[in-house]
Formats: C-alpha cells, sequence, structure tokens
C-alpha cells in the first residue's frame, strides 16, 4: 500500500521521507489555506522534496478553467497530480487532462457510482472520503470495499483507489485490508502506526535486563 501525506507540513514530509514512508502528498485548499503558505511555492517546494504524485486542487467550477488551472498547476513540475472535484465539470476536465497524460485526483467522492464515473473519464486516482462519511452515520469503510469490487470487476479501468478523510490508524488497517492502492494520511496518523503499549513495554524491559548483563556491543 502506498501512503500519501495529507499535510503541507514540510518537516513532516522530510521525516517520514527518511524512513520510506512518502509515496506521494496531497493538498486540498483548506490545507493551503491553513497553512498560510503561498500555493504555488509549498507546491513547488515539496515536488523538490517528493518524486511521487504531488496534488494540487484546482478553485475554478468549469472545465475549461479546471484545465486552464491544472495545465498551469502542471507546468510547476510533472509530478503535480491535478485535484478536480467529482461534479460533471471535474469529470470533463478529467477526461481532457488525463488524455494530455496528466495525472488526475478526482476528489470529494462519497459513492461508488461516482468512482465508476471517474474510472471511465480516466482518473488516475478515486480519492473516497472516509472519515466524512463516518461523520454523518454511514460506514465510511464500505466505500473503499465497494469501489475495489466494482472496479476489479472491470480491469479497463486503471484508477487507484486513493483512500482520503483518514482519521485514526483502525482507518488505515481497514482501507489496507478492503485493497485501497493509497491511504494519504494526516502526519499524527502516520505517527500513531508505530505505536504499541506493548512495543514500548518490552523495550523498557530488554534495555533493563542488558544494562543489568554489564555488556555493550560498541
Ligand atoms: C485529501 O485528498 C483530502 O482532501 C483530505 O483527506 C480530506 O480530509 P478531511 O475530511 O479530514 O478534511
Amino acid at each position: 500500500m502506498k501512503f500519501f501525506i495529507d499535510s503541507v507540513d514540510i518537516d513532516a514530509i522530510k521525516e517520514f521521507n527518511k524512513s520510506g514512508m512518502v509515496d506521494g502528498v496531497t493538498t486540498n485548499p483548506s490545507i493551503i489555506a491553513k497553512s498560510g503558505r503561498d500555493f504555488k511555492e509549498v507546491i513547488e517546494e515539496i515536488c523538490s522534496i517528493v518524486s511521487g504524485p504531488v496534488s494540487a486542487e484546482v478553485t475554478a467550477t468549469e472545465s475549461s478553467g479546471m484545465i486552464e488551472e491544472g495545465l498551469f498547476l502542471n507546468r510547476i513540475a510533472r509530478n503535480v497530480a491535478i485535484k478536480v472535484p467529482l461534479t460533471w465539470e471535474g469529470l470533463e476536465a478529467c477526461k481532457n487532462l488525463s488524455d494530455q497524460d496528466i495525472m488526475v485526483n478526482v476528489t470529494l467522492c462519497f459513492s461508488a457510482q461516482q468512482a465508476l464515473l471517474a474510472g471511465k473519464a480516466g482518473a488516475t486516482f478515486i480519492s473516497p472520503f472516509i472519515g466524512r462519511l463516518d461523520d454523518i452515520g454511514e460506514e465510511g469503510m464500505d466505500l473503499i470495499r465497494d469501489i475495489k469490487t466494482i472496479y476489479n470487476n472491470y480491469p479497463e479501468i486503471k484508477t487507484e483507489i486513493l483512500a482520503a478523510s483518514i482519521r485514526n490508524i483502525e482507518h488505515v488497517k481497514k482501507a489496507a485490508i478492503f485493497g485501497a492502492d493509497i491511504a494519504t494520511l494526516p502526519p499524527q496518523v502516520v505517527r500513531d502506526l508505530a505505536l504499541h503499549p506493548l512495543t514500548d513495554k518490552g523495550l523498557e524491559a530488554f534495555l533493563n535486563d542488558w544494562k543489568s548483563s554489564g555488556q555493550k556491543i560498541i
């Protein structure tokens, strides 16, 4: 399973890159606004660190504007994936940009039917929003399972399933079990993935026993 970092936190991206945890990065207008960073500058900086896909979202609402913004963003670096919303305008932009060999991430997907459309429009990635479905009392993870089943039924669909709106490590485990190709993770969720109380307890016991042996490795 590939991990994308769902953040523009440069320190976190560099930190996780050292252990091979960064296969790409995703951003959205809310993440950019919250960071206070200049959109183009931060995308350029991330692309200088990460060679995998870096999603940058368009803000036009009509396909022509989305295509224009997408072409502009893709000129920042070839690994910029253009994020378009799952609307008919977004699907038209997706088809146009995909036909120009530009990676497209179709975002704000909340149903398997929408994911089918994105696949037909040639999306590189489909982003089902797990946490936001959980928030309204639905089982977000069912959507990953359904999209996986549908895409498996139609091998001509090459779109990768990018589990998004991930809130905790249970989401990551279930997305992996259901076969999501990628999970995009906030930095805290990445950190939490390595934690287990028995690991801490076991390490403490090993270190205490080692100390009592009086030995040194080097
Ligand atoms: C990533 O591509 C999405 O924009 C992001 O995961 C949305 O997460 P949220 O629902 O926590 O805002």
